[in-house]
């Protein structure tokens, strides 16, 4: 049958080679668990589920002491290990896999740690490896591990491109959608515990009674999945839904009603996760409205939530027109809060300064604020990556950004371990992925794009995995088991981002989309209200060269970065191509280490770039015989379009910046007459 891509990497088909399944079928005669935990009930359920969809044949639930130990079975068990040092959670949430016997017995910390250990244990079949003797322990190496969903009341999604809000708040709580269960499944099966189900730009709405019953139901379906909700607050519900006159984080009453709302909302929910707040960004109320700090804002709503196991993420995704270079205001107005934010407070930061672009060195902020824990943001959903109709894979995106090194605490200090906490001994950590999905049938719109939904719950878990191991075991759960198609999707996977990087915004150019929709070049944007929205703020190019200066020279944003990064990035000579126009205004005519001067090398970049879709092109029809018809259909059309931006792509931006630099499109590129 046609796969209509609903049903994920979950996809439980018949293992196609018979000596395999018999393998299989032989390990795999039944499951045994015991105790009534509701998500060691979900993990029996869900390793049924696939187990009699991959071996084709029966596998039935027994209690523990009906099985037996003779019999080939799996035994599903909640055993804290003893010797795992860790944060008491990441313990919980951890799996072993080993043989006692006959049985192969899958531990977990608690049930999520089973259910983890689950689905591992189903990835290992569905990508074709061996039970026998698997002994594998694992735990995740950062705690709260979030999709964060840009939802509206409304059913919108901002910035979303795979149809509206999978959330039918119309029909809750009394309709629970199938969907929401099958979302679950998918977030428990790569790791993620938690999700912030609303917009970071917040309708106050949410926190009315009538609202968090819906809450309530949907947060009843994640439970058995080891997952929290989270919400995003309006900073200004006090006045909008609580009739008061201010909502001054320092005011008495303000203070009396977020703890009354938070009490409120534990009673509904007893395992609510906490709150995520964008305060004071991009037109959102804040305190600094009234005169007070992200600091005072986020320490009031962690003592609202009293002695309940929550916490509150405060994005640090802040700027203003008329204050300087973008680049360096959220880190000018956090990183002296640094020590104020209450032992329940992490400020949330995206992996680059400015907004998501497609290539953007590390934010300043990683290493720069010891005593508070950061959560990473990164974006699934694809707002300047092209959107449902290119295909970029992002977790090499993710991998750059953690593997970056702050070098604060000397050479090793990435943003990796800023993160988990180990760089400065934090018992708490978090990373969030902006999620890409919504109601299309196959979740994320651009099919490929499931695959960044799933690396990034991946990396959360383990961010040593590279990019390519992600990638593989996608493709085989994913679309084929093929070893020549698995080769040729993951090498296209893997050189995706780069060549995205190549016709959009190469050697460090960022903010060149057009305006708004932030879809397809408009580099020549010069008026869009304010100047740090326009292209020619960020490119900077005139009869000189191109690139934004932030040397000492210039906005001196580099100095926000420890000595180490300063020294590599402050000099053009030694600073990676990748981040060149970022930090130097280089003249069109300077020769760059490629051998080509400024100018060639640009457009060098944006014509192999663009080139290299037609190769991606090239690459998929390879493909064709071993995957779904259907998808390879939908693949190869969003391809084209692709092909044809990357060309508009490529074409506006070098005859734009051809008006400044006055020079010929170096020869190779220019066609034969
Ligand atoms: C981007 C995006 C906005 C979003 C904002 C944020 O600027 O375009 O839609 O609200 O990021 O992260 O808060």
């Amino acid at each position: 049958r046609a796969d209509d891509g609903y049903r994920l990497w979950l996809k439980y088909d018949l293992v196609a080679d018979a000596g395999q399944r018999a393998q299989y079928r032989a390990a795999a005669q039944h499951i045994a668990f015991e105790g009534k935990d509701a998500v060691l009930q979900t993990a029996a359920t869900e390793l049924q589920r696939g187990l009699q969809g991959l071996l084709g044949q029966p596998v039935p639930v027994l209690a523990k002491a009906a099985a037996g130990s003779t019999k080939h079975g799996i035994l599903l068990e909640i055993a804290p290990p003893t010797n795992v040092s860790g944060s008491a959670q990441t313990v919980l949430e951890s799996y072993r896999i080993f043989s006692r016997g006959a049985q192969l017995v899958v531990a977990g910390g608690s049930g999520a740690g089973v259910i983890y250990g689950v689905f591992a244990l189903l990835r290992q079949v569905q990508t074709g490896q061996p039970l026998a003797g698997l002994n594998v322990s694992s735990r995740p190496r950062i705690q709260y591990r979030l999709l964060n969903h840009w939802d509206n009341p409304n059913g919108t999604v901002e910035r979303g491109y795979a149809g509206s809000s999978i959330w039918k708040w119309n029909e809750l709580p009394q309709r629970l959608d199938p969907r929401y269960t099958d979302y679950a499944r998918a977030n428990a099966s790569i790791g993620l515990n938690g999700v912030a189900i609303n917009n970071v730009n917040a309708s106050a709405r949410y926190l009315t009674a009538e609202y968090l019953q819906k809450v309530k139901a949907l947060a009843g379906v994640f439970r058995p999945y080891g997952i929290r909700v989270y919400l995003s607050v309006f900073w200004a519900a006090p006045k909008v839904i609580g009739g008061l006159k201010t909502a001054d984080p320092l005011d008495p009453q303000v203070k009396q009603w977020w703890a009354a709302k938070s009490e409120e909302i534990y009673q509904a929910i007893p395992d609510f996760g906490g709150f995520l707040v964008k305060a004071n960004s991009e037109g959102e109320p804040g305190p600094q409205d009234y005169g007070r700090t992200h600091a005072d804002g986020a320490n009031m709503l962690a003592a609202a939530l009293g002695t309940h196991d929550g916490i509150v993420m405060w994005r640090a995704f802040v700027y203003k027109a008329g204050s300087g270079d973008r680049f360096k205001q959220a880190y000018e107005d956090f990183k002296l809060l640094d020590g104020q934010f209450a032992p329940r407070v992490l400020v949330q930061v995206k992996n680059g300064p400015i907004d998501f672009q497609a290539r953007e060195p590390f934010h300043p902020l990683f290493g720069a604020m010891p005593k508070t824990p950061l959560v990473l943001e990164v974006q699934l959903t694809q707002e300047y990556l092209g959107m449902a109709t290119h295909w970029v894979y992002l977790a090499p995106l993710f991998k750059e950004c953690l593997d970056s090194d702050t070098q604060t605490k000397g050479p090793g200090s990435t943003v990796a371990k800023v993160v988990d906490g180990s760089l400065d001994q934090h018992r708490i950590s978090g990373i969030a992925g902006v999620a890409n999905i919504g109601t299309d049938r196959n979740w994320t719109g651009h099919p490929m794009a499931q695959a960044n939904w799933y690396a990034f719950g991946r990396l959360a878990w383990d961010y040593t995995l590279t990019a390519k191991a992600i990638a593989t075991e996608w493709t085989k759960m994913t679309l084929t088991r093929e070893p020549q198609a698995v080769a040729t999707i993951v090498e296209v996977m893997d050189k995706s981002r780069d060549i995205y990087v190549r016709y959009t915004t190469p050697l460090g150019l960022h903010h060149i989309m057009g305006q708004n929709i932030h879809y397809g070049p408009e580099p020549w944007l010069a008026d869009a209200g304010r100047p740090d929205w326009t292209a020619v703020y960020y490119h900077k190019a005139d009869s000189a060269g191109l690139g934004f200066d932030r040397t000492a020279k210039g906005s001196n944003a580099l100095a926000l970065y420890s000595p180490g990064v300063q020294k590599e990035w402050g000099d053009a000579k030694t600073t990676p191509l990748n981040y060149l126009l970022w930090f130097h205004h280089v003249g069109w005519r300077q020769p760059l280490p490629t051998g080509r001067t400024l100018w060639n090398e640009l457009v060098t970049r944006y014509y192999t770039g663009a080139d290299s879709v037609a190769w991606m092109q090239r690459r998929w029809a390879t493909v064709q015989p071993k995957v779904d018809a259907a998808l390879f259909a939908d693949v190869a059309a969003r391809l084209q379009i692709q092909q044809r931006e990357a060309v508009w792509w490529r074409d506006a931006c070098v005859l734009y910046f051809q008006t400044f630099s006055k020079q010929p499109i170096p020869k190779p590129f220019v066609p034969p007459t």
